[in-house]
């Protein structure tokens, strides 16, 4: 059966190459992807048994850390990379504890941005942003975020699931660092990473030249890589562990989610 756009993703798209948005959101239960995308996930599923799961795995981290956030008094999220909207967005989670929680999310996938324009378009506290991790000034100079964020106040930087599209060569530290420069003490830097905790060295290797074939191919980083990301920001407990240990539901049973990356939350403390 041929994908009917109807109305959902923007006309002018190419359907011959799968993006990780949509996979992820297939993977998810989501309904925005096309059959390059569900081919997509199936041959990752099949290279690597239980890779949907983990992304499972993945969206509960992003929800336990905006609660944690949240319960802290952050009250203004940036959220990059932030997908196609699925169960549990960021605004959704953020105001269970805060109603009056500001959200900018950003992605350069067209239709991870047209649909989230669709879902927020009478929500006055969130915005939506169209830019690339890769230039981070005009993600700050947006004036979506302008608009939203108030940098003199502590705000949450969201990069979850995402770096792992961010190679050595764009230099993914300094991306991270004037992302988060004008943000005060006090301020959260929530990441989650691929990494090789999940599958064999040769299913990790064939996941990488697979994922050659979509719009944004993927790199991994060992554990210490990932942490070496948060900067001057100093992980809360546990650290910068796997995804589904960081702070897990006191009821989620041991295994029942693993994940194949290292997450973690960590805060600018007083220069
Ligand atoms: C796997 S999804 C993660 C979605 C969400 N953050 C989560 O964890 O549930 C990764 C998202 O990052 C976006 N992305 C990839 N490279 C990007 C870049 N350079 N700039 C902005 N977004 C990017 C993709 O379009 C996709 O929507």
């Amino acid at each position: 059966m041929a994908d009917d756009q109807r109305g959902w993703a923007p006309s002018d798209i190419d359907l011959n190459t799968a993006t990780l948005a949509r996979i992820y959101d297939y993977m998810l239960g989501g309904a925005h992807n096309f059959a390059v995308d569900r081919e997509f996930a199936e041959r990752i599923e099949a290279t690597v048994p239980g890779s949907a799961r983990t992304a499972w795995a993945n969206r509960a981290f992003l929800r336990r850390a905006v609660q944690f956030c949240a319960a802290r008094g952050i009250d203004q999220f940036l959220d990059i990379g932030s997908g196609i909207p699925t169960e549990g967005n960021v605004h959704q989670v953020a105001r269970a504890v805060n109603p009056h929680a500001r959200v900018v999310y950003v992605d350069l996938d067209p239709v991870a941005v047209m649909q989230s324009r669709a879902i927020l378009a009478d929500d006055e506290l969130s915005g939506v942003v169209n830019a690339d991790l890769r230039d981070p000034e005009a993600i700050l100079a947006d004036p979506t975020t302008q608009r939203l964020i108030d940098f003199d106040r502590p705000v949450a930087v969201l990069v979850v699931a995402i770096l792992h599209a961010i190679p050595d060569a764009d230099r993914p530290s300094e991306l991270l660092a004037m992302l988060t420069a004008p943000s005060v003490p006090g301020s959260h830097l929530v990441i989650s990473h691929f990494s090789t905790n999940y599958g064999t060295a040769d299913e990790v290797k064939a996941l990488l030249e697979l994922s050659r074939d979509t719009t944004t191919p993927m790199v991994v980083r060992d554990p210490a890589e990932i942490r070496a990301l948060f900067g001057e920001f100093v992980p809360v407990e546990p650290g910068v562990v796997p995804i589904h240990e960081w702070q897990p539901d006191p009821d989620s049973s041991p295994g029942e989610a693993r994940s194949s990356g290292y997450a973690g939350v960590a805060r600018k403390g007083d220069s």
